[in-house]
Order: structure tokens, then sequence, then C-alpha cells
């Protein structure tokens, strides 16, 4: 028999009903999400734009949940304190961004929040490795930033087993075409975050995804 994994679940607003932020919010917390993944683009670092911190904030008050900001912008440092602010618990942010990385890293921690480092599908794990010490969170992601809804790429299992490895003690997140059978794929090489955008919000009941997608797998 093995070990049950109790994975965080972190559904992320961008498959959300835009229509009605709010009470999608709010159901989405009901059905048991642990964190809320808040994608933000600028349509300059990934060919898409989706919102930014006065969204945010007006979404604060409905939840208690963790609120995980991931940034998909060019540069990442300018728009730490407005996060902040905004109520991000955690701040994520692109190695491959034009921002110095320990600096932006500093400046997340200063404002209160943790901080974590995002890799694309073409960076390899060594690319966050020197920064390791002083992040909290690293988020592989398993599709091309920008868009939900697409294809979970299994060639990056290898990347998530190899950062788990050299830094048990960061929480490792996943993002892009997490389904329970590619979580499950995810869970065994260490991943401690399932972000699900498309399979959580259009399921028929999103406490049923999620309780799916955090089945105990043999570790
Ligand atoms: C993609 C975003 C993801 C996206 C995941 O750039 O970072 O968070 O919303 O969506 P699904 O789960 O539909 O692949
Ligand atoms: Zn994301």
């Amino acid at each position: 028999m093995g070990v049950i994994v109790m994975v965080k679940i972190a559904p992320s607003m961008l498959a959300c009903d835009f229509t009605k932020m709010g009470s999608e919010i709010r159901r989405i917390t009901q059905a048991g999400a642990d964190w809320i993944h808040l994608d933000v683009m600028d349509g300059h670092f990934v060919p898409n734009i989706s919102f930014g911190p006065g969204i945010i904030a007006a979404l604060r008050n409905e939840t208690p949940a963790c609120f995980d900001v991931h940034l998909m912008v060019s540069r990442p440092l300018d728009f730490v304190p407005a996060m902040a602010k905004a109520g991000a618990n955690l701040i994520t942010f692109h190695v491959e961004s034009e921002s110095p990385v320990e600096e932006t890293l500093r400046a997340i921690h200063e404002a209160g929040c943790d901080a974590g480092l995002v890799l694309k599908p073409g960076t390899p794990a060594q690319a966050v490795r020197d920064w390791l010490p002083l992040c909290e969170v690293v988020l592989v992601m398993t599709v091309e930033p920008g868009f939900g809804g697409q294809a979970f790429m299994e060639g990056m299992l290898e990347k998530i087993e190899k950062i788990k490895q050299w830094a048990p003690q960061v929480l490792l997140e996943v993002d892009g075409g997490i389904n329970p059978q590619t979580g499950a794929m995810c869970i065994e090489k260490g991943a401690d975050v399932l972000v699900a955008g498309t399979n959580i919000f259009r399921a028929p009941d999103a406490k049923e995804a999620i309780k799916a997608l955090k089945q105990p797998v043999k570790a």
C-alpha cells in the first residue's frame, strides 16, 4: 500500500464565466478550492490579455482562500506592489521575464507575500536552481502559457521530479492541461499543487471535479 498524498487544488479563474466572477469564486470556494489561481497576462509576454490588480482586488472579499497570482507579464517587478495591495498571498513570475530574478523575489517577500518562479515548457529545470532557496513555490508550466484548454505536455514530468529532488521543501505547482489522469502523473513525480481551469469550471459539478483531482495515488 502506498502513502496517501494530499495535494492542493488551485482552480484557474481564467476558465470561469467572466460575466459573474464574484459568484464563480464563491462557487469554487464552496466546492473545496485550496488556492485561487489568478492568471495575469499583459499581451506582451504572452499573446493574450486577461485581468489585472483591479479585478483581483474586487474579488478579494469574496473568499478567504489563498490568492495565487501567476504573472505572465514582461516586467513582473513593476507589478509587485499593486498585486500585494490587491490581496495576493503568493506571487509567481516567469524566470524568462525581463525583471531581475533575485530582486523580484526579494520585492515580493518585502511586500509580505510568498514568492515563486515559473518555467515555460522550453525552459530547463537548471534555470531556477540557483534561486530555489528564495522560493516558497516553483510553478512548472505543462502547456505554453497564454491560454486555457490546451493539452498536457508529458515531457514536463521529468522537470517536476528534478526540481522536487533538488528542493523538497519548495511547493511544486503544475499548470496546464490538468485533469485526474495528468494530475496523478504529476503527483507521482512530486507535485504539491495542481492548477486546473477547464477541468473544474466546465465540469457539471465542481466539487466532484476537485475531489477527483485529489484522488489518492500510490506514492
Ligand atoms: C495558461 C494558464 C493556466 C490555464 C490553465 O497560461 O497559466 O493557468 O488557465 O488552464 P487549463 O487547466 O484549462 O489548461
Ligand atoms: Zn496559470
